[in-house]
């Protein structure tokens, strides 16, 4: 049998003391996952942000446990290579031990992921071990939780006081404690996360979180630079490909409108046996053996 190419939970906590540092991206779908995995991306976090940037809605409080089955079985069919891991949904776990452990068992059957990721430290510490004891890996996640986005009143850098950031130190090594292979840390100042990552024995993924965490993670589409109005500090845009895409939809509808596509290139040839032409009665022909709009691709088949 030929060995796995398959990045896994100890290779990963293994790059903390060995590096290089952990390149973490969100993907929500088989595609993306897909060229992400080529790209050498070592962790793809189906994140609940998918509510924000798949699903349009203002936060991720309404993604549900089902939507993050949907996408991560997309991802998982895309993904050779990179771990794949999901959120845990808003209410699938605070709920409870039992409930967090059920909702992350389903994660694991039904979607195929390798871990689950949760928000939350100190108050979560029980859940994390109870999952992790049952054989599933899980990602803790501290600083910024976007899933108490009304308690912190809103998207804020956290951890600017003493006490604030104790209590971020604290939370990351309960998660530590409670058996969490990885950590991410999100919106704190840059020196407070270097003393995160020097606290706890295993990787620290930063998002605005500065530059000395152990790997970093940014959403897929926030790289890529598909959103031309939010442009967030924390946030490199290694490509602008809302604007490519924009120009090549532009291009599609100008060149539909004037008839330049398609040519005869893009067409199949005809059938053996043309039937008689048409009468012309004003109604758009259809001629027999025309392939459906999803059909072969080659006239081969
Ligand atoms: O939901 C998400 O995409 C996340 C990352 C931004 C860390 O949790």
């Amino acid at each position: 049998m030929a060995a796995s190419k398959k990045i896994t939970t100890p290779a990963l906590r293994a790059r903390k003391v060995s590096g290089p540092k952990l390149a973490v991206v969100t993907a929500y779908d088989a595609t993306f996952a897909r060229l992400f995995d080529q790209a050498g991306v070592d962790v793809l976090l189906v994140g609940d942000s998918l509510g924000m940037v798949v699903q349009g809605q203002p936060t991720t409080l309404g993604v549900t446990l089902d939507d993050m089955i949907y996408h991560g079985r997309a991802v998982v069919r895309g993904t050779e290579r990179a771990h794949v891991v999901g959120d845990l949904p808003f209410m699938s776990y605070q709920t409870g031990v039992l409930p967090a452990l059920e909702a992350a068992g389903r994660m694991v059957k039904e979607a195929g992921y390798e871990a689950v990721k949760l928000e939350g430290g100190v108050l979560y510490a029980d859940h994390v071990r109870r999952i992790v004891d049952a054989g599933i890996p899980v990602m803790g996640h501290v600083g910024l939780l976007p899933q108490s986005i009304h308690t912190l009143g809103g998207f804020k850098v956290q951890g600017r006081d003493a006490e604030a950031a104790e209590r971020i130190i604290a939370d990351a090594q309960a998660l530590e404690q409670a058996g969490a292979y990885a950590i991410v840390v999100e919106a704190v100042p840059a020196e407070l996360a270097e003393r995160v990552t020097r606290a706890v024995s295993v990787p620290t993924i930063g998002i605005g979180a500065g530059p000395h965490c152990d790997g970093q993670v940014l959403v897929g589409y926030d790289l890529l630079g598909m959103y031309s109005e939010l442009r967030p500090k924390f946030v490199k845009r290694f490509a602008e490909a809302g604007e490519v895409v924009v120009n090549a939809a532009r291009a599609y509808v100008a060149e539909v409108q004037s008839g330049a596509f398609p040519t005869l290139a893009h067409a199949f040839g005809a059938p053996r046996e043309l039937p008689p032409a048409p009468e012309h009665t004003g109604a758009k022909a259809v001629v027999p053996g025309t392939p459906p709009t999803y059909g072969p691709a080659s006239d081969e088949s």
